[in-house]
C-alpha cells in the first residue's frame, strides 16, 4: 500500500496556511476523487467548487503543484512526487480554502457587445460558408474554468491591470464575434482602447493551461491584434473605408452595446462600479 501526502491551503479572506493530509493511494484517482476522500474522513469543512467532475463545468479550477489545472481532470498518477501541493488560484480573491471569487470575469464578460446579425436574406434564413462555422467552432469549446486568466501575467503580477484588461478568455470570447460573418458590430477600437489588447504580448501560457486545447494566443489574440492594427494603421483599409463612405466603430459606440459597461472614470473596485443599462 502506498500512501500520498496532500498538502492543501486551508484559509480564507484574512489569511491561512497549508495543512498535510496522508491518505492511500487508490488506482484510477484523479485529484478531485483525493478532496472528496480528505472531505469524507479527514476534514469535512475542506471548500472546493466542482460539479460535472468531466471537465466540462469549468468550477474545479485550482493550482495543482504550482500549475493551473482542473482538479476533476488531473490523474494522480501523472503527477511525479509522494507530497501533492494544492493551492486556489491565485489571480483571484480567495473566499474560503480552494474556492475563490471569479466574479471579475462576469464584470467582463458584460463589457462586451453581445452576437448582433444583420438583416437575414429575403426568405428570412441566415447563411454561412462552412469554413467560417470551423474557425470559430474551437472557441465555442471555451468551459469558462479561466484558467487562462489565472496564468495571464498582466492579470496575475499588476492589480491595476485588471481593471482594464479583459484577459485570455475574452479574447477568445471578442475573437468568436469578430470572426463571425452575420455579426455587424466592429469591437476593434473597444479591444484597443478600453480591453487591454495591446497588453498581451503574445508569451502564450494562456494556450498552456487550457484544458480544452484552444490555440488562444495564435488563433483568437494574434488575429484580433492584426485586426486592430489594420482598423488603426493601415492606409490601404483607411482608404478602403474612405471609398465606401463606411466609418469604423468608435470604442464608445461600441461599449454602448455592451450589457454593462465600467466607466472609464471611475475604474477602481469594478464590480462595485459595473453601470447597468
Ligand atoms: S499570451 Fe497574452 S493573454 Fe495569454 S498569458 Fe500571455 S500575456 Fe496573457
Ligand atoms: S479559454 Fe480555455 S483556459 Fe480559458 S476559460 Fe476557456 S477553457 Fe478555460
Ligand atoms: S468538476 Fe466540472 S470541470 Fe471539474
Amino acid at each position: 500500500m502506498t500512501e500520498v501526502t496532500m498538502n492543501i491551503w486551508r484559509g480564507d479572506s484574512n489569511g491561512g496556511n497549508f495543512e498535510q493530509y496522508k491518505l492511500e493511494r487508490v488506482e484510477g484517482e484523479v485529484v478531485l476523487d483525493v478532496v472528496h476522500r480528505i472531505q469524507a474522513t479527514l476534514a469535512p469543512d475542506l471548500a472546493c467548487r466542482w460539479n460535472c467532475k468531466a471537465g466540462k463545468c469549468g468550477s474545479c479550477s485550482a493550482e495543482i503543484d504550482g500549475k493551473p489545472s482542473l482538479m476533476c481532470m488531473t490523474r494522480m498518477d501523472t503527477l511525479p512526487n509522494d507530497t501533492i501541493t494544492i493551492t486556489p488560484m491565485k489571480t483571484f480573491p480567495i473566499i474560503k480554502d480552494l474556492v475563490t471569487d471569479v466574479s471579475f470575469n462576469y464584470v467582463m464578460a458584460r463589457q462586451i457587445p453581445p452576437f448582433t446579425p444583420g438583416k437575414p436574406q429575403p426568405d428570412g434564413t441566415y447563411r454561412m460558408q462552412q469554413v467560417d462555422i470551423d474557425r470559430a467552432q474551437e472557441f465555442h469549446k471555451c468551459i469558462e474554468c479561466f484558467l487562462c486568466q489565472d496564468v495571464c501575467h498582466v492579470i496575475r503580477d499588476h492589480e491595476v491591470n485588471k481593471l482594464y484588461y479583459a484577459g485570455p478568455r475574452f479574447f477568445v470570447k471578442l475573437a468568436s464575434l469578430e470572426m463571425h460573418p452575420l455579426d455587424t458590430v466592429d469591437r476593434r477600437a473597444l479591444m484597443r482602447e478600453y480591453l487591454g489588447l495591446g497588453f498581451c504580448n503574445i508569451t502564450k501560457c494562456c494556450t498552456e493551461v487550457c484544458p480544452e486545447h484552444i490555440k488562444i494566443t495564435d488563433n483568437a489574440i494574434i488575429p484580433l491584434k492584426e485586426r486592430v492594427v489594420d482598423a488603426s494603421y493601415d492606409p490601404i483599409a483607411w482608404l478602403g473605408r474612405k471609398i465606401r463612405r463606411k466609418s469604423k466603430m468608435t470604442a464608445q459606440e461600441a461599449y454602448e452595446l455592451a450589457p454593462a459597461r465600467v466607466a472609464p472614470t471611475s475604474l477602481d473596485g469594478i464590480p462595485a462600479t459595473a453601470v447597468e443599462d
